[in-house]
């Protein structure tokens, strides 16, 4: 976004709005390698470089990487011409405009990431990473142990074969039986298909697990922000060690009023050496709350995915 010069250095902590008006009339700030004295300047701290007495400024905007409980009946889209919900409504307090990673269908419910890195987010979704997906999916009926048999080992779709996936019973009820669903590939309504494609009505979607990540007790239509290590972990990063403030960043946020308390930012001195690191997860306290009723219950082996901290 473009600013005025003089608000983007005394933001970036290296003086007052008035002494940074001096620094640029003195002829000490430039933009791209260009000296700038008009006070009206403006300039992109996220593109452009500007440096204040030789010394590049670091004003990287506030990662934020937040995991979301999806419920039904909110698209990802960030604007809809339907006037549906959005699931960006769920975050309104968020200070700073993130994007989904990846899509989830305007009924499938769980785990959504959301973010403002987008160097980040197109590494979680590039084929190449082929991070696991693993959905909850309540089907109409029984399944039989075909059924299963021919998702895992792939069935034809119109966009072609999908890649093996694990596929297994997790609960057999009266009217319902519950499958999960573990996929690497990130078509369009995969999992709807493939259960299509062996005749298996769909009667609830929902992701439970993303890579190393899991939805945990997480109560839906609420959101979390990720720690350093998820962040890192996600994204086949080194790992990172977190900091006492990192590991605060669990807590779960319900929407408005008390609950959206924001920690300051730490002052910044943003002169390239002493800037803070650009992955930087910011906590927020909510209303700690009773856990909704699962939606799938534990497995046949009781085994649940890990939970994080
Ligand atoms: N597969 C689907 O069919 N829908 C989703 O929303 C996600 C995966």
């Amino acid at each position: 976004m473009l600013e005025r010069l003089q608000k983007i250095i005394s933001a970036a902590g290296i003086t007052s709005r008035r002494a940074s008006e001096e620094l640029i009339l003195n002829g000490q700030v430039s933009v791209n390698g260009v000296v700038m004295t008009e006070l009206g300047t403006k300039a992109d701290p996220s593109v452009d470089t500007i440096t204040v007495n030789g010394k590049t400024l670091n004003v990287k905007e506030e990662r934020l990487y937040i995991l979301l409980n999806k419920p039904s009946g909110y698209i990802t889209a960030l604007k809809d011409s339907q006037g549906r919900k959005l699931v960006t409504d769920l975050l309104k307090d968020v200070p700073e405009r993130v994007y989904p990673v990846g899509r989830l269908d305007y009924n499938t419910e769980g785990l959504l990431l959301l973010t403002n890195d987008g160097e980040w987010a197109n590494r979680l979704m590039h084929p190449r990473h082929e991070i696991e997906k693993e959905y909850h999916v309540r089907v109409r009926g029984k399944v039989v142990e075909q059924q299963l048999k021919r998702m895992a080992e792939g069935v034809e779709l119109e966009d072609g074969m999908t890649a093996p996936a694990v596929v297994r019973l997790v609960k057999s009820g009266e009217q319902n039986d519950w499958i999960s669903v573990t996929i690497h590939e990130g078509r369009n309504r995969q999992v709807r298909r493939m259960c299509e494609a062996v005749s298996l009505s769909v009667v609830r979607l929902k992701r439970i697990r993303y890579g190393s990540l899991s939805l945990g007790t997480i109560r839906e239509g609420q959101f979390r922000y990720l720690t350093d290590v998820e962040v890192s972990e996600l994204a086949g990063l080194p790992t990172k060690v977190s900091t006492a403030k990192s590991l605060k960043a669990g807590v779960e946020h319900s929407q408005g009023k008390a609950a959206q308390k924001r920690v300051p930012r730490e002052p910044r001195n943003a002169v390239e050496g002493n800037a803070p690191p650009a992955v930087k997860s910011a906590e927020k306290r909510g209303r700690p709350g009773q856990d909704r009723k699962p939606f799938a219950p534990k497995t046949e082996s009781g085994r649940r995915m890990p939970k994080k901290p």
